[in-house]
């Protein structure tokens, strides 16, 4: 199993581009099940969750053609003809639910593995199956599987009873061939739905509200082929800007935008970083020392549960004591005790973790048990003393396109060990 070998102490300097959005392109990808027409997706990051998806989809039948270093993929639908999703895929990849909708609205039939147990908390699928049999879906959950049947989905109000991303993107492409409207109340607002709509409005989706809290989908009878750019990653531009904050650097990350990280760029600003926006990049100058920030984990538009664990590491070493409330997941806080590992000073208390800032972390062993708590390992690893070694980065393979490289170019001290 990989590992990776930091030397801290290096502050990040320079300017690196950032990749497409993982969180966008998986649902996006999974609207190629809607349509028997060809669709070219360009800016699709190369990341194990990406293959898998693509493994996934090849599985039922979608016809495949990806260009590796330019980020194009095409795919081409009209030999879709197995709506199944085993669980041998399912397992290592809980967003492969996002095939349930799209398959059942065009093959009037699915069936899904539900996902595992997830390490960062429960993770149930129940407001996918209810939005599903609200558009009058027959759904069973059998053998861990679930099963469901409609001749054609039905138009239907639908409120779910927590904002869920990957729950609102199902839905969203289900209802776009149903027979007549769907509103989804209580839709997540995040960016990446928004990425989804607008490739579904190319492939002649009727949809109106996306990135609001109700969207109103008016089925339409067929959906046709399209080309799409997947929108930049805005939690890797997050965690590189906090990586560059945590070492004292300054940096700029160009094919990105600032406009989906509101909340992060105003945690940075507290922090005490200068930050100047461009129309398709970030800089970042970090200050002597950061200062601590509190925060709260929320949907879109507030602070992204996906960079507590970056936040966190920078807090470590901050001036000053911070509070962190992680209020999305229930188990999002393995981090905490490899942080400490490095010496970090933290306290958990529920859902809230106390973070009192130290002068200096010690490079140590830890262990990467998530995919954003890698990234904390990592930042973590850069400002410590000495070597830190993290173990299991395939969490990181999953999510962070070429990460090594792209430390590298800014100046860290990183390499794979094999
Ligand atoms: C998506 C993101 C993930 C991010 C998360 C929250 C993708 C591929 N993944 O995950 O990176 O951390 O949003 O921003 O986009 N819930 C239920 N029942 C459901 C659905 C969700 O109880 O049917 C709960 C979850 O357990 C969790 C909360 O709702 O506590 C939010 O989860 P959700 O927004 O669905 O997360 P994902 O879409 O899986």
């Amino acid at each position: 199993m990989d590992k990776l070998l930091i030397r801290g102490g290096h502050a990040l300097n320079g300017e690196i581009a950032m990749s497409g959005a993982k969180n966008a392109a998986l649902p996006i990808l999974c609207a190629s099940l809607l349509t028997a027409e060809a669709l070219e997706f360009s800016n699709v990051p190369q990341l194990n969750d990406i293959s898998t998806m693509l493994r996934l989809l090849g599985d039922m039948g979608v016809a495949i053609t990806r260009d590796g270093d330019d980020g194009m993929v095409c795919l081409d639908g009209s030999t879709l003809n197995n709506p199944v999703a085993s669980y041998e895929m399912v397992k290592t990849m809980r967003a492969s639910i996002l095939v349930l909708g799209p398959l059942l609205a065009r093959c009037g039939e699915a069936k899904v593995s539900l996902p595992g147990g997830c390490a960062i908390g429960a993770r149930p699928v129940d407001q996918h199956i209810k939005g599903l049999q609200a558009m009058g879906a027959e759904v069973k959950v059998e053998q861990g599987y679930v099963h469901a049947r409609a001749s054609r989905l039905k138009g239907a109000r639908i409120c779910t009873d927590m904002v869920t991303v990957t729950g609102t993107e199902n839905l969203m492409m289900a209802a776009c061939l149903a027979d007549g409207e769907t509103i989804i109340e209580n839709a997540a607002r995040e960016p990446e739905v928004v990425d989804l709509a607008n490739c579904l409005v190319a492939m002649g989706a009727r949809i109106s509200g996306a990135g609001t809290d109700i969207v109103r989908i008016q089925g339409v009878d067929k959906l046709h082929g399209a080309r799409h750019a997947i929108m930049p990653d805005r939690i890797e531009t997050g965690t590189y800007l906090c990586a560059a904050a945590v070492t004292g650097g300054k940096v700029r990350l160009t094919r990105t935008s600032a406009a989906y990280l509101d909340s992060v760029v105003d945690k940075l600003l507290d922090a005490g970083c200068e930050i100047v926006i461009e129309r398709d990049a970030i800089q970042l100058s970090a200050p002597a020392r950061l200062k601590s920030v509190s925060l709260r984990t929320a949907p879109y538009p507030a602070f992204p549960t996906d960079m507590q664990a970056q936040f966190m590491a920078m807090n470590c070493v901050a001036d000053g004591v911070a509070t962190i409330r992680e209020t999305i997941f229930e188990n999002r806080f393995m981090h905490v005790n490899e942080l400490m590992r490095l010496g970090a000073n933290i306290q958990i208390e529920g859902n809230n973790a106390v973070v009192r800032g130290v002068g200096q972390l010690q490079g140590a062993t830890v262990m990467a048990t998530d995919l954003r708590a890698s990234a904390s390992l990592i930042i973590a690893g850069l400002v410590a003393q000495g070597e830190t070694q993290i173990d299991r980065i395939y969490h990181l393979d999953r999510g962070y396109e070429r990460i090594e490289q792209k430390l590298s170019a800014l100046g860290a001290s990183v390499e794979r060990l094999r």
